[in-house]
């Protein structure tokens, strides 16, 4: 199996060696139910069964384990056979904390061991990614945390025959590298990996400014975030591993992000570090303190990467501006609050309080909401987090919930079913929606029917009756769409291929 607490992917023995031939279903364990591999990931439709990942016989043995186990040796024989060995089936104690042999012996004199318990200074016979300067600790999560490629074919092979040989409290990685855009040798190595691979890694993974956009790859986020450079700031500045308190609420609230359990997923993960502007929020955020719109995080590293399904915090911290919306189209964070505004709305609000340039703007991005415009123009990417940061409480305190029904509905039919579950997810949740029957999984014949009786029931059951619309929303007053104006914008609808390699 691989994948646990969100996402569960099976292997069968394929008679070739130990290579491992896929199960074609996965289990979502929230939701209680099993789906088609490949309706999982976000990848274009036509990817369908046939191509994407996770169906080729040896796609364990060459990519997953490689992360998803401690000390994975692929062993590449021939074909499409390999002879894989590993240490554990997960990620166990040694991949955090160096090899234990050492540690054990020394440790099995009991003299020793009471000293140890009784001092004060730990034990150097392990790593304690704790205790590392923050590049060093950074990288002894970002070994599998990151994106990254062999720095030459040799390296490769010496990695399938006898695995990695980095140990977490190193420097810098082994015989491989982490592949980050904007990095002084990139441009080479990347040049020759997207040889090596597709003309597409770069976009699967990154957006056009080289901020990461996947999960479970943070430490290219980390490593980018002004904050890096200070030298202590790391995974540990915010995520904890084994929380010492047992009360089941603390480890109830750990086990969501594994934060930590001391200011874990508080605005003190940041003002630990940047503590002048604890003296008054207010002058910093324009929110009120106790509005959620004073949260450090929802403005410096909102949710626009993906992964499982479902929108996830981007690591890289950086300030929101309606520049990198025009020019990446990553949604800035203030508009995936404020959704129903429009983006020069935002722009208004930045240049007046943050004295940022106000850049020129299109007519739909003066008239229309910005969540609009990303649902109906935007491409698959766009569309899947635009969707799933409209179900966030922090979002609809913001934008209201009435104006989402109508251009959920429509999404109902994205090509994308990544794009159907989150749309679909996002609109159950809506007050009145609990009893929407819809099945994400299937064609256009199944998924078209249902846009017009989730807009019917809206309408007649759920709407408030005397509600005025804003044209923004593309609704005319009473809630009917604006003539035409869907079409225009379908029109217009980024159609390229997107898949997020997660
Ligand atoms: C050997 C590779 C490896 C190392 C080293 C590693 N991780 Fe992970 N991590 C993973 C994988 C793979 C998963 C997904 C595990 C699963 O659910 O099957 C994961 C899951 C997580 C999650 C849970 C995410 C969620 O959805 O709840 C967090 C948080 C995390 N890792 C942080 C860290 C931190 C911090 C470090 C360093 C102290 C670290 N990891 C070291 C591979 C690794
Ligand atoms: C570069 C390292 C890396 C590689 C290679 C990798 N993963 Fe992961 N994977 C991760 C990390 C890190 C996470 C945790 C991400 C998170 O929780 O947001 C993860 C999460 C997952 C999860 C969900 C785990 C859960 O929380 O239940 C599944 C399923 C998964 N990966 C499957 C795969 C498969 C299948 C492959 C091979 C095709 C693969 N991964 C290759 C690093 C990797
Ligand atoms: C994903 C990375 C990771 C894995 C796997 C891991 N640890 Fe840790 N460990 C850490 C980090 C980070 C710390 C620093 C304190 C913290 O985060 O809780 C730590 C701290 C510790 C400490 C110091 C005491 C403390 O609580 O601070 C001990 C002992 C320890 N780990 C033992 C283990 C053992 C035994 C295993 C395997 C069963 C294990 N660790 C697996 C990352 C990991
Ligand atoms: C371990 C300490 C540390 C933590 C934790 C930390 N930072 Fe930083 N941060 C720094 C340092 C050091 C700098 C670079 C020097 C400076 O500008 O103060 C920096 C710079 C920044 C900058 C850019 C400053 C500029 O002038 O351009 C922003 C924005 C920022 N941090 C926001 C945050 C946010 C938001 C968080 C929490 C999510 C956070 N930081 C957490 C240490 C930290
Ligand atoms: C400035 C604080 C901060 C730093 C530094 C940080 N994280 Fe996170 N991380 C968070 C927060 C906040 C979340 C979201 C937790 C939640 O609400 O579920 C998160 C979520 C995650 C997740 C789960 C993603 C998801 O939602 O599925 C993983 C995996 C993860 N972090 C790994 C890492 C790794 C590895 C590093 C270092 C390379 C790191 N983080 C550095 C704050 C941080
Ligand atoms: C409502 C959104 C918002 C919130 C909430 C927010 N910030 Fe900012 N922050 C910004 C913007 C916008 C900028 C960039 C200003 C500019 O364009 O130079 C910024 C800049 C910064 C900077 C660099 C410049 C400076 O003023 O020092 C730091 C550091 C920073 N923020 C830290 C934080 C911390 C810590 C928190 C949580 C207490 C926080 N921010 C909450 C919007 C926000
Ligand atoms: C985490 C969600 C969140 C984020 C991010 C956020 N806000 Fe807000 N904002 C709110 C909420 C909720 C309110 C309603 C009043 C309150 O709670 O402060 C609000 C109120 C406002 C208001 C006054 C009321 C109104 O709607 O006219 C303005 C203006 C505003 N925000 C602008 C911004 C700008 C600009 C940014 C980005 C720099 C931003 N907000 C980021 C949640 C957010």
């Amino acid at each position: 199996m691989t994948g646990s607490h969100n996402l569960q992917m099976y292997w069968l023995e394929s008679g070739e060696g130990r290579s491992m031939e896929p199960f074609p279903f996965a289990y979502n364990i929230k939701e209680d139910r099993w789906a088609p591999a490949h309706d999982t990931f976000l990848l274009p439709p036509e990817f369908g069964a046939q191509v994407g990942h996770h169906n080729t016989i040896g796609e364990w043995n060459q990519a997953c384990m490689d992360c998803h186990t401690t000390f994975a040796r692929p062993r590449f024989v021939d074909g499409l056979e390999f002879d894989s060995h590993v240490v554990e089936f997960g990620i166990s104690c040694e991949a955090c904390h160096s090899g234990g042999e050492e540690h054990i012996a020394a440790n099995r004199n009991p003299l020793r061991r009471y000293a140890k318990h009784l001092g004060e200074e730990g034990d150097d016979t392990m790593v304690d990614p704790m205790k590392l300067d923050g590049p060093r600790a950074t990288l002894a999560c970002g070994q599998c945390h990151s994106i990254w490629g062999f720095r030459s074919v040799e390296d490769k092979l010496a990695w399938n025959r006898e695995g990695t040989q980095f140990q977490p409290g190193d420097d810098k990685l082994v015989l491989r590298w982490m592949m980050e855009p904007t990095m002084a040798d990139a441009s080479e190595e990347l040049r020759k990996e997207l040889q090596n691979y597709n003309a597409g890694y770069f976009d699967n993974r990154f957006w056009s400014d080289g901020m990461v956009r996947v999960t479970g790859r943070e430490m290219n986020g980390v490593v980018e975030s002004p904050c890096f450079e200070g030298g202590e700031y790391s995974c540990m500045s915010c995520h904890e591993m084994h929380p010492d308190d047992p009360k089941p609420e603390v480890l109830d609230a750990w086990r969501a992000g594994q934060m930590r359990t001391d200011h874990g997923n508080t605005n003190q993960d940041c003002l630990q570090c940047h503590e002048t502007i604890a003296q008054d929020i207010s002058a910093h955020t324009f929110h009120a303190p106790e509005s959620v719109g004073s949260s450090c995080y929802d403005c410096h590293m909102p949710h626009t990467s993906y992964g499982l399904l479902r929108g996830v915090r981007s690591h890289q911290v950086s300030s929101p501006t309606s520049r990198e919306s025009i020019d990446t189209g990553r949604p800035n964070a203030c508009n995936l609050c404020h959704l129903d505004e429009t983006l020069e709305w935002t722009a208004d609000y930045l240049h007046n309080w943050y004295g940022q340039e106000k850049p020129d703007f299109e007519a739909d991005d003066r008239n229309i909401a910005a969540a609009i415009n990303w649902l109906l123009k935007g491409d698959a990417g766009q569309r899947a987090v635009v969707t799933w940061n409209m179900s966030r409480p922090e979002a609809q305190a913001a934008s209201g919930t009435d104006w989402m029904y109508p251009v959920l509905s429509l999404n109902l039919n994205d090509p994308y079913a990544a794009v159907r579950f989150i749309t679909y997810s996002t609109l159950r949740d809506l007050p009145g929606m609990s009893d929407f029957e819809y099945e994400y999984v299937g064609d256009e014949a199944v998924t078209r029917p249902r846009v017009k009786v989730a807009y019917e029931k809206w309408f007649n059951e759920i709407k408030p009756k005397d509600h005025v619309f804003d044209s923004s929303t593309l609704l005319q007053p009473n809630g009917l769409f604006q003539p035409g104006e869907v079409a225009r914008m379908l029109e217009l609808r980024d159609d390229r291929p997107i898949f997020l390699a997660e």
